[in-house]
Formats: C-alpha cells, sequence, structure tokens
C-alpha cells in the first residue's frame, strides 16, 4: 500500500517555530569534517539546531553518502537538531541523487535560466521528490531561487558578471514561481550576493521588497549569500521575515586563515589535526556571532 507522506516534519516545524519567534536558522556549508565538527560544536554550546548545507562540488569532494552518514552520526553523539541541505543543485539527476541518499532538503537552482525554464527546471524537481515522499514517506523539503546572485562562494574583486539591482525578485514574479513550482522554501534575491567582495561593502539588501515578498507568500523565505552584510541587514531580513539565513564564505575564510597562520608560525608541522584544530578555532568564532545574532 502506498505511503501518504507526512504533512509536517521535525524540520520543518523547527523552522517554522523558530519563524514565529522572529528567529532564523543558520545554514553552513561544509567542505570537510573540521568543518562539519566545528560547526556541531558551537550549536551545541549554544542549544540550537543547526543545517548544514554542501553544495553539488563540496558533496562530490567528501562523497554524497559520506555526507549523510557524516551527519547521521553527528545526530548521534550531539544533543541538538543537525539537518543536512543538498544546497544548489542544478539538475534532477543531481536532486535525486541526494533524495535517495537520504538529504532532508534539496535546493533546485534555476536562477540563471530564462524565467519559464526555472519554473520548468523546479516543477519537474519538485514533482519527482513528492513522488519519493509517496513512496517511502519521508518528507523532503524543495527550495528553489528565483533571481540570480552568482554563483559561488569566493573572494570576489566585483559583483559576479549577471548581478544587478535590476535584477531583484518581484513580488508578482515570486508569487507566481511558489504556486507554479509547489516548492516548502523560496529564495529571493533581495540584493543578497553570493560571495564576498574583497575590497569594498557588499550592496545593501533590499528590506522594503523583502516585507513585500514576505506579506505575499506564506512559505518560509532563505537568505543566501549572507557572507558580508552587515549585522543589521541581516537581522532587518530576520525581522522582515527571512528563517533561514545561508553562510559559506565568510567561514572559508576564517578556516583558510586560521590553519594558514598556523602554519605560517609552525612552517614544520605536518599533522592535520593540528592546523585543522586551528582552522576550525577560527571558523567557530564566525559561526557562533552568527548563530547568536539570528537568534537574538
Ligand atoms: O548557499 C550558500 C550560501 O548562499 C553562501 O553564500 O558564500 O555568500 O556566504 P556566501
Ligand atoms: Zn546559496
Amino acid at each position: 500500500m502506498m505511503k501518504l507522506p507526512p504533512q509536517s516534519n521535525h524540520y520543518l516545524d523547527t523552522i517554522l517555530a523558530y519563524k514565529k519567534e522572529g528567529k532564523a536558522i543558520a545554514h553552513f556549508n561544509i567542505s570537510n569534517l573540521d568543518q562539519a565538527r566545528a560547526i556541531a560544536d558551537v550549536a551545541q554550546e549554544l542549544q540550537q539546531p543547526v543545517i548544514i548545507g554542501v553544495s553539488e562540488g563540496e558533496r562530490e569532494y567528501i562523497g554524497v553518502k559520506m555526507v549523510r552518514t557524516v551527519i547521521e552520526e553527528l545526530n548521534e553523539e550531539y544533543a541538538i537538531p543537525i539537518f543536512l541541505n543538498a544546497d544548489h543543485t542544478y539538475t534532477l539527476e543531481k536532486v535525486m541523487e541526494a533524495v535517495e541518499a537520504g538529504y532532508d532538503s534539496v535546493i533546485v537552482d534555476g536562477a540563471k535560466l530564462p524565467y519559464e525554464e526555472n519554473v520548468a527546471l523546479v516543477r519537474i524537481c519538485t514533482d519527482a521528490v513528492r513522488m519519493y515522499e509517496e513512496k517511502t514517506g519521508k518528507r523532503v523539503l524543495v527550495e528553489a531561487e528565483l533571481g540570480y546572485i552568482g554563483q559561488s562562494s569566493s573572494l570576489n574583486q566585483s559583483l559576479p558578471e549577471g548581478v544587478s539591482e535590476a535584477n531583484l525578485t518581484t513580488v508578482e514574479q515570486a508569487k507566481d514561481f511558489v504556486i507554479r513550482t509547489g516548492i516548502d522554501m523560496f529564495a529571493p534575491a533581495i540584493g543578497n550576493v553570493h560571495g564576498m567582495l574583497v575590497d569594498a561593502e557588499e550592496p545593501k539588501l533590499h528590506i522594503d521588497r523583502l516585507k513585500e515578498i514576505a506579506a505575499a507568500i506564506d512559505i518560509p523565505l532563505v537568505l543566501h549569500g549572507a557572507s558580508g552584510n552587515t549585522d543589521e541587514d541581516l537581522r532587518a531580513a530576520i525581522d522582515a521575515g527571512i528563517a533561514l539565513v545561508h553562510i559559506n564564505t565568510e567561514i572559508r575564510k576564517a578556516f583558510r586563515d586560521g590553519e594558514m597562520n598556523y602554519l605560517e608560525e609552525h612552517p614544520n608541522e605536518v599533522a592535520p589535526y593540528k592546523f585543522g584544530k586551528e582552522g576550525q578555532e577560527e571558523m567557530k568564532k564566525v559561526v557562533r556571532a552568527k548563530m547568536e545574532l539570528y537568534a537574538k
């Protein structure tokens, strides 16, 4: 007999409960086990749930199934929930690979495509995930983006090509997109940009546009590309309705700097667990500051 997919699950309930309290859940990306453990340590210290995300490149580097196993082990070891997200996924094949591997959510990224192609890709993926839910009884959240904000969590000299204030998500398109795709969470472009500018300030977030979108849409809103945005802007975005905040570049940089500074001072050190620890410590400072800010 066909199992019915649950209408809600622990992940979605946790997001909604945070949102109701005017807080957001932190989403951090990882490329290795050191980073996963650093995030789990801070989440445990602050007694907050957390989402660990892996892009297609990040999860191929660690191993798609290996990431799931690592997160399962962390959930056994730590007393806080750690959810696993298949971040920025560009094809149906990769979406289903992550879903079948047991990820809790997946982001279908068609943001660079023309509008109708973005809608079509997301709809195909959402339908396939819903069929998987019916078959297994496991709920998997689907998120999608509208409005191009760049694709790379890197340090940049200038804004990525194709990112412009003229491409902010409009309320009308947001409504149409959410209805036609059947997604669970929505990531708009409101001045946010993937990556971080090296020598300049990040553009300010358009909080007014966000408020209009939040008033028109009743699924959780996600802020991507949050590295480099000011605390004031991030807090204002959460107050305006953002329920999840994604950070990658800032923690990548902190992790890299921690290791690099240690190795400069200890050029003969070859034990990864010693310089890795320094990367973790630097990264934890960023993770802690962000989580405290989002849950204020
Ligand atoms: O999905 C990942 C995030 O949107 C990361 O953005 O590199 O600007 O922090 P960021
Ligand atoms: Zn993102």
